[in-house]
C-alpha cells in the first residue's frame, strides 16, 4: 500500500526512460567500449536537475548489458577508510565470474565539502586507474570543486525531459494502474512539476490513486501558487513532528485555509498513523476539532478557531506513540476539495446571481444567495407569474430562471409569461 509508484513504476528497460536520447547514447556506447579494453576516460559524470532520470538509466543500462552493478552513496566517502574499500572495487577489472562491474558513484554534489579536499584528491586517483568503469551523478557539474574529478571523466549533460516526454511516461504509469486519464491533466501535472519526472509521478499518484479517472479539474488544485509546497510542508510537521508545539507553530505560521487543512489532515491521518491505538487518539482529537468548527459556523465565534488549530494540529502530533514512520508516503489531495474544485463553474453561477439580487435588494452577494435564493427557489418552483415579474426585476437571464425554477417545463412558464 505505501509503495511509490516511481518505485513500482521505475522504468526495466532503456527505452522506456523518457527524453535524454543522445546522452543516454552517448552514456552507452562508452559502457559498451569497455568490452574492447580500457578507454582513455575510465569514469563518467552524469549531471543535471533532480528526477530527470540520471540514475535509473545508469542501473538500466547496467542490467541491458549485463554487469555487475555497485552503487554506493557519496555521502558514505568521507573517511580515508571508506576511499580505500572504493578503491579495491576499482581495482578489479572483473568479478569472480567474469562479469563486468559498474560502480556508481551517485550524488557527489557533497563529496566536495571544503573538509573533503583530501577525500576528492583520493577520488581523482581512483578516477585515473580504476579497472572498472565508474560513473559519477551530480545535480552541478561546474562546482569549481570537482575541477580535478571533471578532467578524468566524460562529461554528459541530462537535461529535463519535454512536456510530452513527460506525458509519455505518466501515461504508462496510468494504464498500468488502470486509471482513465485526460492528456490535458496530465500535461497540467508536467508542467507544474518543472518536467521533474520524479515529481511529477509522486504527484500523480497522490492525485489519483485509488481512482479509475482522471480529469483536468482533478488537478487544477495544483495551479495554486506554492500552496501544495506550503500544506506539504505543515502536513509533514504534523503527521511526523515529536513536538506539539512545533505542529501548532507550523499551522499559525502558515496561511493555508483552516478548513482546508482539517480536510487534508482528516483524510491523510490513517495513512500515516498506522498504529490502531495512534490512529483512535488522532481521530478523537480531530472530532473535537470538528466539534469547534461546526460551533465556529454556526455562531461565527471566530476567537473558537485556536482550539480548532490546536486539536488538529498539535491533537494528531503527539497522537503518534508507536506508529512506525519508516518510508516515504505520499499526501494524498483530499476528496473533498477535488469536490469543491469541481463545483467551482457552479459557485461562479451562484455569485453572478448573488450580485444580481444584491443590487435590487440592498445587500451583499453572500447574503444574497444564503437568505434570499431560497425563497426564490420555492416561489420559481410554485407561481410562474410571480417568478415571470420578479425575473424582470431582477433582470434574470433564462439560466437563471432555469436554476431557480428547478426543471425544464417550469422554465418555459416562466419565460412565456415573462415575453
Ligand atoms: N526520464 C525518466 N523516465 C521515466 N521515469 C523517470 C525518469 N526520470 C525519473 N523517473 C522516475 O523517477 C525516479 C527517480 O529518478 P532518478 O533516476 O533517481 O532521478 P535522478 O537520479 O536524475 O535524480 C525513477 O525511479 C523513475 O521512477
Ligand atoms: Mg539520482
Amino acid at each position: 500500500m505505501s509503495t511509490t509508484w516511481t518505485q513500482k513504476h521505475k522504468p526495466q528497460t532503456l527505452a522506456e526512460i523518457v527524453g535524454n536520447n543522445a546522452a543516454k547514447d552517448q552514456f552507452l556506447t562508452w559502457l559498451k567500449s569497455w568490452n574492447t579494453g580500457i578507454p582513455k576516460l575510465r569514469a563518467a559524470l552524469l549531471y543535471g536537475s533532480p528526477g530527470v532520470g540520471k540514475t535509473v538509466t545508469i542501473e538500466t543500462a547496467a542490467k541491458e548489458l549485463n554487469m555487475e552493478f555497485v552503487e554506493t552513496n557519496a555521502s558514505d566517502y568521507r573517511t580515508a577508510d571508506a576511499i580505500k574499500k572504493f578503491a579495491g572495487l576499482a581495482s578489479q577489472y572483473a568479478t569472480l565470474f567474469g562479469k563486468k562491474r559498474l560502480i556508481l558513484l551517485d550524488e557527489v554534489d557533497g563529496i566536495a565539502g571544503k573538509e573533503d579536499r583530501g577525500g576528492v584528491k583520493e577520488l581523482a586517483k581512483i578516477l585515473k586507474t580504476t579497472q572498472s568503469p565508474i560513473v559519477l551523478t551530480a545535480n552541478d557539474a561546474y562546482n569549481p570543486r570537482f575541477t580535478t574529478i571533471r578532467k578524468y571523466c566524460l562529461v554528459i549533460a541530462f537535461k529535463n525531459p519535454t512536456i510530452r516526454e513527460g506525458v509519455t511516461h505518466l501515461k504508462r504509469v496510468c494504464q498500468k494502474e488502470g486509471i482513465d486519464a485526460d492528456e490535458e491533466a496530465l500535461k497540467f501535472i508536467v508542467e507544474r512539476s518543472g518536467r521533474d519526472v520524479r515529481s511529477a509521478v509522486n504527484d500523480l499518484q497522490a492525485l489519483a490513486q485509488g481512482k479509475t479517472r482522471l480529469t483536468k479539474e482533478d488537478v487544477e488544485w495544483l495551479s495554486g501558487r506554492d500552496r501544495k509546497e506550503e500544506i506539504f510542508k505543515v502536513m509533514q510537521t504534523i503527521m511526523y513532528s515529536k513536538d506539539g508545539w512545533e505542529a501548532k507553530k507550523a499551522v499559525s505560521n502558515s496561511d493555508v485555509d483552516p478548513d482546508m487543512l482539517f480536510h487534508w489532515i482528516y483524510e491523510n491521518t490513517p495513512y500515516h498513523l498506522t498504529d490502531p491505538h495512534d490512529l483512535v487518539r488522532a481521530m478523537d482529537s480531530l472530532a473535537l476539532a470538528d466539534i469547534y468548527r461546526k460551533r465556529i459556523r454556526d455562531t461565527q465565534y471566530w476567537s473558537l478557531l485556536r482550539y480548532v488549530i490546536d486539536f488538529m494540529s498539535a491533537g494528531v502530533t503527539v497522537s503518534r506513540q508507536r506508529s512506525k514512520s519508516g518510508g516515504w508516503i505520499p499526501f494524498r489531495f483530499p476528496g473533498k476539495i477535488q469536490m469543491l474544485s469541481r463545483t467551482k463553474g457552479q459557485r461562479a453561477f451562484q455569485t453572478a446571481l448573488g450580485t444580481k439580487i444584491s443590487k435590487r435588494c440592498h445587500i451583499g452577494a453572500t447574503s444574497s444567495i444564503k437568505e434570499v435564493l431560497p425563497y426564490l427557489k420555492i416561489i420559481f418552483e410554485n407561481n410562474p407569474e410571480m417568478a415571470a415579474g420578479l425575473s424582470a426585476w431582477f433582470d434574470f437571464d433564462e439560466e437563471m430562471i432555469e436554476y431557480l425554477a428547478g426543471g425544464k417545463r417550469q422554465t418555459k412558464k416562466i419565460v412565456a409569461l415573462l415575453d
